[in-house]
């Protein structure tokens, strides 16, 4: 069983911010020229053996867009070599039978983000083409025998187009609806009252219940969940504070690789005093949890439980409470003065 609140032990990769779109609310400010380039495929490649010994088994590749990271086949094919399980997070619209031909064999699951129905979407998007390229580009998995699901990110505007989502979801062959609430992070933290309020959530959450109940083939799935349910989950988040010989998967999960190549606890773009070490030397950031554990990384989880909503019939995204949690901190550290923080 991985930790965390995720049923596989999961590295998610971000190699660049490089990306075809410049969506509205894109928590990581990705879009066309950002990072260029990015993190070599080969440093992944060899950062991935001592990650293996380290209890991880699925890697899933995100950004900026997969599909514009130029590392991309290299990476799919020598992950899928030595086996991992690998998974893309798309946009979908650079999908082309000729782009996937040799990468969809070694491809585990694929999730292809559908924001809201077409005008909802291409308006967040920027693009008035960006919908129906990611229906393409689903349409193009399945014909490669790819499975793939889709990824809702739902905004205030958008929780009335879930019905509609699932409805393309199931006319086009997808799998799983992952509905993940909008975090006020990166971009969107810059857009005025798109995020869900405790309504929103509630709701969101209930359609994910009816809509999973409705066909065996096509699951749906949220991280919008009652605040007394993801406590129940502490108990996943064993991190300790002293030296350690727990496999690092035990501990962290996901494990997130950013475009600087940062290893991060749980999500994107958390302080990077959370940082715990660097993907070029990956055993270097072991023989520091090994030595000292993850003090910060455990006050960290400690924070973000101690926080939640105790209110009767309140909601939480998990992963933007700890990504809240590790602001929230920084800003608390920054008005302490010099003296008293480095003591
Ligand atoms: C950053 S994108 C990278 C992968 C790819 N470019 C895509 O759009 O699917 C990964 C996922 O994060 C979602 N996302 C972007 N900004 C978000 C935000 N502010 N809150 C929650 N999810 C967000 C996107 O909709 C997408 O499903
Ligand atoms: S959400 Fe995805 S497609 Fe949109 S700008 Fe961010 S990385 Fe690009």
């Amino acid at each position: 069983m991985a930790s965390g609140f995720l049923p596989q032990a999961v590295i998610q990769l971000h190699p660049t911010l490089a990306c075809n779109l410049r969506c509205g609310h894109c928590y990581s400010r990705s879009g066309p020229g950002a990072s260029r380039g990015g993190i070599p495929a080969a440093t992944f490649l060899a950062a991935l053996v001592p990650l293996r010994a380290e209890g991880y088994d699925v890697i899933s590749i995100s950004g900026g867009e997969p599909f514009a990271y130029r590392g991309l086949d290299e990476l799919v094919l020598g992950a899928a070599a030595t086996g991992w399980r690998v998974h893309l997070v798309t946009n979908g619209t650079l999908i082309t039978p000729r782009r996937i031909e040799r990468i969809a064999p070694h491809l585990s699951a694929v999730a292809v983000s559908l924001d809201g129905d077409e005008g909802a979407h291409n308006e967040l998007r920027a693009s008035p083409t960006a919908f129906a390229d990611a229906l393409r580009g689903m349409d193009v998995l399945r014909a490669a025998g790819v499975g793939f699901g889709v990824s809702m990110t739902v905004g205030r505007v958008t929780l009335d187009d879930v019905p509609a989502v699932y409805d393309h979801c199931a006319a086009h062959g997808a799998a799983l609806l992952s509905l993940r609430p909008l975090a006020p992070l990166g971009r969107a933290s810059e857009m005025d009252g798109v995020v869900l309020d405790h309504d929103g959530m509630a709701r969101l959450f209930i359609a994910a219940q009816l809509l999973d109940g409705l066909d065996p083939n096509l699951r749906v799935r949220t991280d919008a969940a009652p605040a007394a349910w993801i406590a129940e989950g502490r108990a996943n988040f064993d991190v300790p504070m002293v030296a350690t010989d727990r496999p690092l998967a035990d501990l962290v999960n996901p494990l997130v690789v950013d475009e600087l190549g940062q290893l991060l606890p749980f999500a994107h773009g958390l302080d990077p005093r959370l940082s715990m070490g660097d993907i070029r030397d990956v055993d270097a950031a072991i023989a520091v949890v090994r030595r000292d554990g993850l003090r910060r990384v455990a006050s960290l989880v400690e924070r973000t439980f101690d926080h939640l909503p105790t209110d009767d019939g309140a909601f939480v995204d998990w992963y933007a409470s700890v990504a809240h949690e590790s602001h929230a901190a920084m800003e608390r550290a920054r008005r302490i003065p010099v003296a008293s923080a480095s003591a």
